[in-house]
């Protein structure tokens, strides 16, 4: 059996046609026939019922095409591998990284890189927490910063820190004429700015289940892209957002910071790499990481470890 065997027979069945899939595979349709029967041979099983349209895969059929999807897509993520490898002879280095992230410690960390390896080229992609996995396997990317918890066989998630929330309120709002941290519970009378939008889930789907978890429910809700156009609407009136207290530095007018009393009001920042990469940039920047929160005294599992 070769792998072009398996990549004709899921092309069938993800198109549900022999015409359509070699159209995509760029083949004659004969020659894409004869492979799938070949396969079907060797394995003593008649994998797409005939006569049928749409083609239907058999009950064998269905199995052998999720093992399939599997072990191409391992061919993939190995491919992807090489390529990382002869660019990191090239001296390549691929960071992918959530928007927030930049307002709290990773452009230091970047500077920290950069310091440790001058030869190297950086890649900073701003992707969300599902892109960075899609990049990782791809090879795009060697790390991500994310905020979305996610299981992938094939990835290694690390919990670096849990970020305090902290609400973002029009500067004038009378639940800032009391100093103290704020309830969920007062905000609700407000429209609860969200972002973003998509792709979910999203740091805005742990905002909602904040509110939700605790039968909570803001006045109104306004999804909108960014961050930066939740705190314009801020701004604007419109509404208050939780946002993640690295976000305290970003300065506007008439949009003022307050701490929340609720203490799992938390959003967490996630480092995904490659489970197969064992290169020692994974560990340095690990360690980048862990010197940053020893410096600045910041909870982590990393200094546990
Ligand atoms: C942090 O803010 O702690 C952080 C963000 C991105 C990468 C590493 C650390």
């Amino acid at each position: 059996m070769q792998l072009r065997h398996l990549q004709y027979f899921v092309a069938v069945a993800q198109e549900r046609s022999f015409t359509r899939a070699a159209a995509r595979l760029h083949v004659a349709q004969p020659p894409l026939s004869r492979q799938v029967q070949q396969l079907e041979q060797e394995l003593g099983v008649t994998l797409i019922a005939r006569g049928t349209r749409p083609a239907v895969l058999t009950e064998e059929g269905r199995v052998l095409y999720e093992q399939a999807v599997q072990i191409l897509d391992r061919v993939e993520e190995m491919r992807a591998t090489m390529r990382r490898m002869t660019q990191g002879r090239r001296n390549v280095f691929g960071i992918g990284f959530v928007g927030s992230t930049l307002y709290g410690n990773l452009p230091g960390i970047i500077r920290a890189y950069r310091a440790a390896r001058p030869g190297v080229e950086l890649i900073l992609l701003e992707l969300t927490t599902l892109e960075q996995v899609m990049a990782l396997k791809e090879g795009r990317i060697d790390v991500g910063f994310g905020r979305i918890a996610f299981d992938d066989p094939d990835i290694t998630r690390q919990l670096l820190r849990n970020e305090r929330m902290v609400a973002a309120l029009p500067s004038h709002h009378p639940l800032l004429a009391t100093p103290g941290a704020l309830s969920l519970a007062s905000l609700c009378a407000e429209p609860l700015i969200a972002y973003p939008k998509s792709p979910r889930p999203s740091y805005a789907d742990q905002v909602l289940a904040l509110f939700r978890e605790r039968g909570l429910k803001p006045a109104a809700l306004l999804e909108v892209r960014e961050l930066q156009t939740a705190l314009g609407l801020v701004a604007a009136d419109a509404g208050f957002a939780l946002v993640p207290a690295s976000v305290e530095r970003l300065r506007r007018d008439n949009v003022t910071y307050r701490a929340l009393d609720e203490p799992l009001a938390l959003s967490p920042i996630f480092m995904a790499h490659r489970r197969a990469d064992t290169s020692p940039e994974i560990a340095l920047v690990t360690e980048l990481i862990r010197d940053t929160y020893c410096r600045d005294g910041t909870a982590s599992p990393l200094l546990q470890t």
